[in-house]
């Protein structure tokens, strides 16, 4: 799609910003998706003038890039909003929310109703409007709604504004088509749409030439990628191939898979190519072949082992990472041990733990035996306390080993200590001299703590 016209706009926004020192806040929810979404919204602000700060009082856009996909989320943003009504009533800030929440009409409804003062609405579809939306906003002092239920065209080469100058998030597929009954994305983001091979490749070749050395390949369901052939690139172990030959670059990552797509191509793909690293995230969601029907994930409990197991067989060194529900409707005692067992016998390296949320709309929410909040939480504490107990006992095998980590800069916590990560995406903590961040060093492990562990050159 041609975004000739945005970049018109931007020009018109940034010549009417001009000399005005103008700033922007910027609130994301949700997974590594929007993240990257909010890196292209940075990418046109900066372009139309206007300069990031982490004082939102001093703002004169703010930005809120939504995700739905459980009501803990939606509570943040409501809370929000009546934060910045006041800094609105100061300055006359602008005020814009955009992203997933958008593309659900009674969100949108509650919004027009309780918080009038908001400018602009635009959805998933429509991101790439930003430049041409504020520009209406600004010139006509109106408010604005663009939001469309219809799939949108793949947007290429819009500018982006990246957070991090060694990694790197590159969506390669957005939506998905296959309606877990709990699951609000495919309503919010439409059907899968793949983008370009050739577009992927030179964004990572692009990417490799600034100095990133490592890249994480976004979609919602990223093993049925599909490319147009263009490069001999038709799925995604062959993209795999194609960006492990990328100069420059380090590490792969990948995020996220269907256990019911992950084909033996894809597997042998990552067996063969050095850069991607070897730890996989492998959403199980329940343990239990009965809720996983229900769910509408289309394998079963003994599925999920055989291909982990096929996995693990074709990759050595392979661990794997996974998300996991708990309290889905109809989940009794028993269902879940079965959760409980997969996660005692697979061994995870990282659990992503959620509370069932019901989402309007999905096929979940209206299902009988809903699952009373407070033995929600009793299953959620039992497998937390499994989960930690394994993160600690793997944790103790790292001690004594020596790991490469790709070192990403200065601890958040402590200043003298650099920090990075293994390729199975551990934090280490070292000492070192700030030359080294960019670069993979050998660590040795000396000490391990639940969160991260420490490591000496
Ligand atoms: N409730 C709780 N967790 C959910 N997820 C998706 N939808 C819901 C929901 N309604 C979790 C899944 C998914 C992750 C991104 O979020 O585990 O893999
Ligand atoms: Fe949601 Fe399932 Fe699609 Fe993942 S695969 S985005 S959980 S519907």
């Amino acid at each position: 799609m041609n975004i000739e016209k945005q970049r018109e706009f931007i020009e018109k926004v940034k010549n009417m910003n001009v000399g005005k020192n103008l700033k922007y806040s910027i609130f994301t929810m949700g997974c590594q998706l929007n993240e990257n979404d909010s890196e292209k919204l940075c990418g046109m602000l900066e372009n139309m003038k206007y300069t990031k700060t982490d004082q939102i009082s001093e703002s004169d856009f703010i930005i809120f890039n939504t995700c739905c996909v459980r009501e803990n989320a939606e509570d943040k943003l409501f809370g929000k909003l009546g934060e910045v009504k006041k800094i609105k009533e100061q300055k006359g800030t602008i005020i814009a929310i955009c992203g997933c929440m958008m593309q659900e009409k009674h969100i949108v409804e509650k919004i027009k109703k309780s918080y009038p003062f908001v400018d602009i609405l635009f959805g998933t579809h429509t991101l790439h409007k930003l430049p041409e939306d504020l520009y209406t906003v600004i010139c006509e002092k109106t408010k604005l709604q663009d939001i469309i239920d219809i799939d949108g065209e793949v947007i290429e080469g819009l500018p982006i504004k990246r957070n991090d100058k060694i990694k790197a998030s590159v969506t390669i597929m957005n939506g998905c088509n296959n309606f877990c009954s709990y699951c609000i994305v495919p309503y919010v983001r439409g059907r899968e749409r793949s983008r370009n091979p050739e577009d992927i490749i030179n964004e990572i070749e692009e990417l490799a030439k600034q100095g990133y050395k490592e890249v994480t390949l976004l979609g919602q369901n990223v093993n049925s990628y599909k490319g147009n052939g263009n490069l001999g690139i038709t799925k995604f172990s062959e993209l795999l191939r194609a960006v492990n030959k990328i100069q420059g670059i380090e590490r792969i990552r990948f995020v996220s898979p269907h256990p019911k797509d992950f084909s033996d191509d894809v597997i042998e793909a990552i067996r063969d190519c050095e850069k991607v690293c070897k730890i996989i995230h492998l959403p199980l969601q329940s343990g239990n072949t009965q809720i996983l029907k229900k769910m509408n994930r289309k394998y079963t409990k003994e599925q999920y082992l055989e291909l982990v197991d096929k996995m693990k067989a074709k990759i050595p060194g392979l661990s794997l990472s996974t998300d996991i529900i708990v309290g889905f409707p109809e989940e009794t005692d028993e269902n879940f041990e079965d959760t409980l067992d997969v996660v005692d016998k697979v061994h995870f390296e990282q659990v992503y733990m959620f509370i069932y949320s019901r989402r309007v709309g999905t096929p979940a929410d209206t299902m009988q035996n809903q699952v009373p909040e407070p033995i929600k939480h009793v299953r959620f504490d039992k497998l937390k306390a499994l989960v930690e107990k394994q993160i600690d006992e793997n944790n103790k095998k790292y001690v004594g080993t020596t790991q490469k980590v790709l070192v990403e800069g200065k601890s958040k916590t402590n200043d003298k200590m650099l920090t990075g990560r293994t390729d199975s995406n551990k934090v280490v903590n070292f000492e070192g001299s700030e030359e080294l961040i960019g670069n993979v060093v050998n660590l040795k492990i000396v000490s391990e703590h639940m969160w991260y562990l420490k490591g000496e050159l």
